[in-house]
């Protein structure tokens, strides 16, 4: 019998959602895992499936179960299966006999009449998706206490669908030109946003080097550093190079430190295909010193992403608030690292791509006692900013 049109991207997709959900590795990780031998149309299904799966999938479950006598353990293949048969049918427009058709030889040796049955049921007594999503309530909750129910609305509507594409310019005189090149809208000199990331590779610019991939909200965290030409400037936890290309285009005289070889290695390869530079360093920056103190320093720290859900909506169900203590640990410390090694007078930029307030408000303390003097402080946040979530602050050496 021929193998019905899609089974593959769906067979990839369920196995990435697993490996998501269960296994707990990241969506592009996953994705590369099991979609990265298909072609690219297959690839595209599977990463569209997955994603909209992430993003409805309190949804998602509620219709499974509502369509089930008992529920079916979280980590059973079944639900699986039915998730990105829905989101198929209810997000990507997939006709009924083909979501059915291309689910059930993903169930082989299971249960596969349950699936039918489900799949059926929900055909018969459909339920429409709401509007907005319904966002995992562990981060709802507590996000309608911190930012209170009309910001939650707002980021809940922004995980409906994927988000534009933000790309920034090597050369920010150039802005204009390159807006009507790419047929992209600028929101500030040097940014151009794309209403998607399609074909990104043939789009003019990629191949010779005059833009990189760079949220809107992460770029801020550059411009809070103020006047970086010609001066020394530490980048600490700087894979994939996003502000380290950023800072590298204004002129500064960047070192680039993280302690990932393969995110370094993407870092080297981003710089090397838009013709900047910078002194690359691999290091746990708990254990190294340099040998002269910095002026300016930007520390990007890692940190939990929840601001970046509309991109990575896979970080709304691998990380949980129970995650945050020991990130704002490690926080804590490399804030303590970074301000033993900044001048006096020198600035640090501290950035976490994280809305909760341990991870930004609350490490202000501890900047506090390390010395420092925190000078303004931004708390952006998807779907009622323009970009992805982040909390930057500019500290400065008394
Ligand atoms: C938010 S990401 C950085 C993004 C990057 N600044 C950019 O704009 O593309 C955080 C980075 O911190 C790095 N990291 C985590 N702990 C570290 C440590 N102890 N020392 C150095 N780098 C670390 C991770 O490898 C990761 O690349």
């Amino acid at each position: 019998m021929a193998t019905p049109a899609g089974l593959p991207a769906r067979r990839a997709a369920v196995q990435a959602l697993h490996t998501i959900l269960v296994v707990g590795r990241t969506l592009d990780d996953a994705l590369d895992r099991a979609a990265g031998g298909l072609c690219p149309r297959d690839r595209a299904l599977a990463a569209a499936l997955v994603g909209e799966a992430l993003r409805w999938l309190p949804d998602l479950d509620r219709r499974i179960d509502r369509a089930t006598a008992t529920p079916l353990p979280a980590d059973a293949r079944a639900r699986f299966v039915l998730r990105v048969a829905l989101a198929g049918r209810l997000r990507l427009g997939t006709p009924a006999h083909a979501a059915i058709a291309t689910a059930l030889p993903l169930l082989a040796g299971g249960p596969r009449r349950l699936a039918h049955a489900v799949l059926a049921r929900l055909e018969r007594e459909p339920e429409p998706l709401p509007a907005v999503p319904t966002l995992p309530e562990p981060w709802a909750a507590r996000w309608r206490q911190v930012h209170g129910p009309a910001a939650v609305e707002a980021m809940a509507r922004a995980l409906a669908s994927p988000p534009p594409l933000d790309l920034s310019l090597k050369d920010p005189a150039a802005t204009r030109p390159w807006a009507e090149r790419l047929g992209g809208q600028s929101l500030e000199p040097g940014h151009v946003r794309l209403t998607s990331g399609a074909g990104l590779e043939e789009r003019p610019g990629y191949a010779s080097g005059d833009w990189w991939v760079q949220d809107l909200a992460g770029r801020q965290a550059v411009h809070l550093l103020g006047e970086v030409a010609g001066r020394r400037v530490l980048d600490l936890c700087a894979a994939p190079g996003g502000k380290t290309m950023q800072l590298a285009a204004l002129g500064a005289e960047v070192t680039a430190l993280d302690r990932d070889l393969r995110r370094m290695a993407r870092l080297s390869a981003n710089l090397a295909r838009v013709g900047l530079a910078a002194r690359t360093v691999v290091a746990d920056a708990l254990d190294w010193a340099p040998a002269e103190r910095f002026p300016a320093i930007l520390l990007d720290a890692p940190c939990s992403a929840t601001g970046t859900f509309r991109r990575h909506p896979d970080v709304l169900h691998r990380r949980t608030p129970a995650d945050l203590p020991a990130l704002q640990e490690l926080q804590r410390a490399l804030l303590g690292r970074a301000a033993s090694w900044l001048e006096p007078g020198g600035r640090l930029v501290y950035a976490v791509c994280s809305i909760e307030p341990e991870e930004g408000q609350e490490q202000m303390h501890a900047a506090v006692g390390l010395g420092l003097v925190v000078e303004e402080c931004r708390l952006l946040l998807p779907g009622v900013g323009p970009g992805d979530g982040f909390f930057i602050a500019r500290l400065r050496r008394a």
